[in-house]
């Protein structure tokens, strides 16, 4: 039979905590729990009373039923929160099958989603909720978002979205209204994009949107796709929840984080059907200069790929530098390029992408019917969010103020490169564009061997929310990524805690 102590030991293992780590957990949040208690629980010796439970359950993340055997055997621990705050007299089970038959048919999550990874929202975020549900203030340099960093939403976008909601309220056409697509056709026509039309112009809810769904249409089971490590993940899920098999070809730290061509080329095999870049980049932040897209459009020629580039960081990009989409490089190519008003105007709620098809679309017409397909299944994407594209994308661009010098996102890249490289045992390739950085982590000196340890770790004593490199399917323990969208006062305090936390830190 199953015991406590069992539970317990599976749940610890699964967290990689140790007796030592709960003690210290406990005691940051004033929960009594002695050397000699976690011993006796984790040897069988003894069950806990209902507040330590709740605390091991809720530290562990599984639910506290699980862990008390009082549910059924079978569930994994890993990602059963538990949502209970207080001791439940009867469980679940018991209170929805009075005559205690243990039958009940238990729903589990599709298996497709068995190998999905999506860490940038994952058990070291869920920590962190708890933190805050708790009351504690959690310093959150963890997601792209530029809202909640003061960042505003340029108030015309506001102004002419209010004005147009009333005529918002029915569906559109699939791919999007007229004057969005329109408005995406001509900013195409400026960045060089090759025999594109309006038709070949889909609006979605945000990039994420489309990115499962150009995933969707083109992978069958076991279709290989090289996607960057580090990548953005939600390209690595979507092909691997589309049943395809994403293979990851290095970006080079020593090159800047371009893509390793070499590397590239020894993982196409005759199963490999497309390519992702991720241009700017997330998590490194780094922009591609021409030669070295050139070489990707050769390679994808050489081997006949289709080509997917990510530029929702287009209009982010620093230094004076020029952004080049690589669809136009590849006019006899089929490419697709991805982008959106999420980050250069501050709108990732109001949920607004588009990607737009170029290139030689005879060689993708079966493929372009299954996009038609899906674009039409899911109706159409908010309209209200399509209906400022064409004011968004014309005239003046308020992003531009921050990208120079004395702008916000310059002069927080400045500070966030300088503060943290200068901590010893970081080092960091200073980012180009968007708003993040991929710092490296000495683990030698910090005998660092998990990454999601070192994150939860740096949550839990120092209140500060960062993505470890694995969350964006880097191998090795030894990066990270901070959002630097924070002001400068907020990632001086982020930094300071960094700093102390790795003076006394080893795993
Ligand atoms: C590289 C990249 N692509 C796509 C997205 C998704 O953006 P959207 O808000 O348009 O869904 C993000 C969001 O962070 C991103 O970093």
């Amino acid at each position: 039979m199953v015991t406590f102590s069992d539970r317990l030991k599976s749940a610890m293992e699964q967290k990689h905590l140790k007796q030592v780590d709960l003690i210290r957990i406990a005691s940051q949040q004033g929960v009594k729990l002695g050397k000699s208690h976690i011993s006796q629980y984790v040897s069988g010796k003894t069950i806990p009373r209902n507040d330590i439970l709740h605390f091991l359950a809720d530290t562990l993340e599984v639910d506290a039923g699980w862990l008390s055997c009082k549910t059924a055997e079978d569930p994994a621990p890993t990602g059963s929160i538990s949502h209970s705050t207080s001791a439940p007299e009867k469980s679940q089970q018991e209170i929805l099958n009075p005559g205690g038959n243990n039958t009940m048919r238990e729903f589990k999550k599709s298996s497709k989603l068995n190998n999905v990874l999506y860490d940038v929202r994952g058990p070291v975020v869920d920590e962190a909720a708890k933190m805050e549900e708790r009351g504690t203030h959690v310093l959150k340099l963890n997601i792209g978002n530029p809202a909640p960093f003061g960042f505003r939403t340029p108030d015309e976008i506001i102004y002419d979205m209010s004005h147009q909601l009333s005529d918002c309220e029915g569906y559109s056409a699939s791919q999007g209204l007229f004057s969005a697509r329109k408005a995406i056709m001509q900013y195409a026509q400026l960045k060089k994009l090759p025999n594109v039309t309006i038709d070949d112009i889909y609006t979605g809810n945000g990039v994420s949107e489309l990115i499962n769904l150009s995933m969707s249409a083109l992978l069958d089971d076991g279709d290989e796709i090289l996607i960057p490590s580090p990548d953005y993940p939600l390209w690595t899920a979507c092909a691997t929840l589309a049943g395809g098999k994403a293979v990851h070809y290095l970006c080079d730290e020593q090159s800047n984080w371009y893509p390793d061509i070499s590397d590239m080329k020894k993982k196409i095999n005759d199963r490999t059907k497309a390519l992702v870049i991720i241009n700017p980049n997330n998590p490194t932040g780094a922009l591609y200069p021409k030669e070295v897209l050139q070489q990707i459009v050769d390679l994808a020629r050489e081997h006949h790929l289709i080509i997917f580039s990510d530029e929702i960081y287009d209009r982010l990009v620093m230094d004076g530098q020029e952004h080049i989409s690589i669809a136009s490089l590849a006019p006899d190519l089929f490419c697709v390029t991805f982008s959106g008003l999420s980050k250069s105007h501050m709108i990732a709620g109001f949920r607004i992408g588009w990607m737009i098809l170029s290139g030689n679309k005879s060689i993708a017409a079966d493929y372009i019917e299954g996009l038609k397909m899906l674009s039409n299944m899911r109706l159409c994407s908010n309209v209200p969010a399509q209906s400022i594209v064409q004011t968004a994308l014309g005239g003046h661009q308020s992003v531009e103020s921050y990208i120079v010098p004395g702008g916000r996102i310059y002069e927080q890249r400045e500070y966030i490169y300088n503060a943290l490289t200068d901590i010893p045992g970081i080092s960091a390739v200073k980012p180009q564009a968007a708003f993040y950085m991929f710092p490296k982590i000495d683990t030698k000196k910090f005998d660092i061997v998990n990454d999601e340890k070192f994150a939860l770790d740096l949550l839990r004593d120092k209140k500060l929310l960062i993505v470890h490199g694995g969350g964006f399917n880097w191998k090795e323990p030894d990066h990270f990524r901070v959002v630097y969208l924070p002001r400068i006062e907020i990632l001086k305090e982020a930094v300071e805690k960094i700093g102390d936390f790795l003076s006394y830190y080893r795993q």
